[in-house]
């Protein structure tokens, strides 16, 4: 496995590969790999020669100084784990080999996506995973690039700033990756507590029952009974619910048989915020 943390490197070793017609498969991810990260990692080394992967906390997508600060760094433990998988290239930059002095993100129009769900709570973040995905993607040069559905927005956005700026690389969204007890996996779950973590599966269960009830009762009861059932959860607070329509993200109050709709939500256990959704049939 080859480790590199700086462009130049990485370019280097991407060029060799890409005179010699090897296909690139590129994860994106913040560290703290879990299972979620090795099943997108082993989706990426089904279809692409040559498996990149980048380790890399961005700044510019944490509209909260506290979050970036405790957010995991695990990298000794993550390299470990890659080498066990056989990962090919990890990339490792630091935050001044990416942004220099200038840690700031572009501005983006994702044509409204970025207004709904989590863009209302977290002012600038899609701008900042916008502006680290599109660097990454121009220092990686990947045929194809894995995200996971947990941040179903961002997939959707990342697929959108594709298309717009016509950029050679297919974004492939793979399924969530769960616990046993159905707690979608994420790097911050290793910040629960031991009482938080206990009760973080709610989350999944109440979204299961949305996706039972969505044929019986209407969006509108659905939403109140979603309210009402965290009301009952005093380690945790739900911050939004939403059904949405998959395409535009538009919460919707009826549904249209031609369309494929999801239910979403964001939730604080303590400081820790979780998010979590599920496709509607
Ligand atoms: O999903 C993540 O871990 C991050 O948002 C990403 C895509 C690696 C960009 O920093």
């Amino acid at each position: 496995m080859n480790i590199f943390s700086t462009k130049k490197d990485l370019t280097g070793c991407i060029l060799s590969y890409k005179a010699k017609n090897k296909s690139i498969g590129f994860v994106p991810t913040m560290g703290a790999l879990h299972q979620g990260h090795l099943s997108l990692i082993s989706t990426a080394k089904k279809k692409n020669d040559v498996v990149v992967v980048s380790i890399f906390v961005n700044p510019t997508q944490f509209d909260n100084v506290e979050d970036l600060k405790k957010y995991p760094k695990t990298l000794e433990n993550d390299i470990k784990l890659l080498d066990t998988i056989s990962c090919d290239i990890v990339f490792t930059p630091s935050v001044e080999e990416i942004y220099a002095e200038n840690i700031v993100s572009n501005k983006f129009n994702f044509d409204g996506l970025e207004n709904q769900m989590e863009g209302k709570f977290r002012t600038g973040h899609f701008d900042g995973v916008a502006t680290i995905v599109k660097t990454l993607f121009e220092i990686v040069q990947p045929n194809r690039a894995y995200f996971g559905q947990k941040d179903f927005q961002q997939l959707q956005i990342i697929k959108k700033m594709v298309k717009k700026n016509r950029l050679p690389v297919k974004i492939k969204g793979c399924s969530i990756f769960r616990e046993e007890d159905g707690l979608a996996m994420s790097s911050r779950n290793i910040r629960l507590s031991k009482k938080q973590r206990e009760a973080a599966p709610f989350i999944y269960k109440t979204l299961k029952k949305v996706q039972r009830k969505i044929g019986a009762k209407n969006i509108t009861e659905i939403n109140e009974w979603v309210e009402n059932e965290f009301k009952k959860q005093p380690l945790l607070e739900l911050e939004y619910f939403t059904i949405a329509e998959e395409k535009t993200l538009e919460t919707v109050e009826k549904r249209e048989s031609d369309k494929k709709y999801r239910a979403f939500m964001a939730v604080f256990a303590g400081k820790i915020r979780l998010i979590d959704n599920i496709r509607l049939k």
